[in-house]
């Protein structure tokens, strides 16, 4: 086994910390408290490559692999947690699933635009009556010959507001149960697409998410993916891997926390010396540094079957399950370690537990991965690939 990360991987976590530290730390407080969608900072991520970094060359993405991308949310999510889920949504939900199962015509006309920044995509799955419970879709889209037309209302879309292309899962043979549902690829400038309010979060409250309504909107049949009926798995296995990127932003927001942690622990004096050399402190920063470790074993070595495209889908979901109620712990424990300081915004480390909430609800709950993990559990999966292990086609 190999534990190490290659010079290119270096360079790409490098360049993602630099990016995070300069760019997103300056003006992330403020962001946070009022609000305001970061267009300009989420401009530069598409100007540096970070929002199509897997999308093949060809279609104008940077050809990275899984690890990479990781690195980079890991990096970015220390800082700001609301560009990393834009980015994350349009990587590893939207690009992602558009390159591996769309048509050629589909990625040529949308993948460029992705890739680059120029559009930013939503994944719209989630409703009023359907979260965790995925295959109650209620939106419906009719076959009427040439076209779909698409009714309904998706929930907690982030850049709902913003995006300006939605990979929207719907009904279309409700006879068929989850064999009857199929994706579409739909532009929010077509009649019919209307977006709600913002809504008003505990955390990564800079990104916009919104209610989307449709309403008899003319959804061209060239602009479904894959086969008729391949909608509910599209969406599986798109999300397999978008938990990675989920897993990832945990991550960060847990890495994050604890560099705060133990720079202020070194500086911050007690009874006369750093409270760091006090043992309450430094077996939090032990325990920290412990389970972050091994988040970051989980979630990279997700990353890395994914990019042997070995099956990753009982991997992702314990990396997402564990990274995240690593971040949701310890950013507690950073909190405390700050006492009154942390409290307060100007620390940076109250964010960042706020933020680290959503990362154990969104891209399936931590109860949902707990029952993919049970599953394959009970099948007897194997977690350690062994050679010439079977490739799976996405996940
Ligand atoms: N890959 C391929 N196929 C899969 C799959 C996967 N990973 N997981 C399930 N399937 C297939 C099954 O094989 C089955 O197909 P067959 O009947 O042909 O065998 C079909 O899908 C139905 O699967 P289940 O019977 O397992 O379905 P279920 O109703 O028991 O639900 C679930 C399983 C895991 C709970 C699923 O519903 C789920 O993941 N729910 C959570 C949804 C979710 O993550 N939502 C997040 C919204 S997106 C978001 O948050 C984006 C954002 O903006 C941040």
């Amino acid at each position: 086994m190999i534990f190490e990360l290659s010079e290119e991987h270096l360079a790409v976590k490098e360049a993602a910390r630099e990016f995070a530290q300069k760019i997103l730390k300056p003006g992330v407080i403020e962001r946070d408290s009022k609000m305001l969608y970061p267009t300009d900072e989420v401009r530069q991520m598409g100007e540096l490559g970070f929002l199509g970094m897997m999308v093949s060359p060809e279609y104008g993405g940077g050809g990275m692999d899984s690890v990479s991308y990781v690195l980079a949310m890991e990096e970015i999510s220390k800082v700001d947690n609301s560009c990393s889920v834009i980015m994350s949504v349009n990587n590893s939900l939207v690009c992602w699933g558009l390159e591996t199962f769309g048509t050629e015509e589909q990625k040529q006309k949308y993948l460029p635009k992705l890739a680059s920044g120029e559009w930013i995509g939503s994944f719209c799955l989630s409703e009023p009556e359907a979260g965790s419970d995925a295959t109650s879709q209620r939106t419906t889209a009719v076959d009427m010959g040439d076209h779909y037309l698409l009714s309904g209302t998706k929930n907690w879309i982030t850049s709902g507001g913003t995006s300006s292309l939605h990979l929207v899962i719907a009904q279309t043979d409700p006879e068929k149960g989850h064999h009857g549902i199929n994706a579409f690829i739909v532009e929010s400038s077509w009649d019919g697409v209307e977006v709600g309010a913002k809504e008003d979060k505990l955390g990564i409250r800079s990104s916009d998410t919104h209610t989307i309504m449709y309403t008899d909107v003319k959804v061209p049949k060239e602009n479904r993916i894959g086969e008729d009926g391949f909608g509910f798995k599209f969406a599986m296995k798109t999300l397999s891997g978008g938990r990675i990127g989920i897993a990832a932003q945990a991550l960060g927001i847990a890495g994050g926390a604890y560099e705060l942690a133990l720079a202020y622990s070194k500086e911050r004096e007690a009874f006369g010396k750093p409270i760091s050399k006090h043992q309450a402190i430094a077996f939090k920063l032990a325990d920290m540094a412990t389970d972050i470790e091994a988040a970051k074993m989980l979630v990279y070595r997700a990353a890395w079957l994914k990019d042997q495209h070995l099956d990753y889908n009982q991997a992702s979901a314990m990396a997402k399950l564990f990274a995240s109620e690593v971040a949701m712990k310890h950013t507690v424990e950073a909190v405390q370690i700050h006492g009154g300081y942390g409290f307060v915004k100007e620390y940076h480390v109250e964010r960042l537990m706020r933020d680290a909430k959503i990362t154990q609800i969104y891209e399936g709950t931590s109860e949902v991965q707990r029952i993919v993990i049970s599953r394959g559990v009970l099948q007897g999966q194997l977690y350690v690939p062994v050679a010439g292990s079977a490739a799976v086609e996405g996940g």
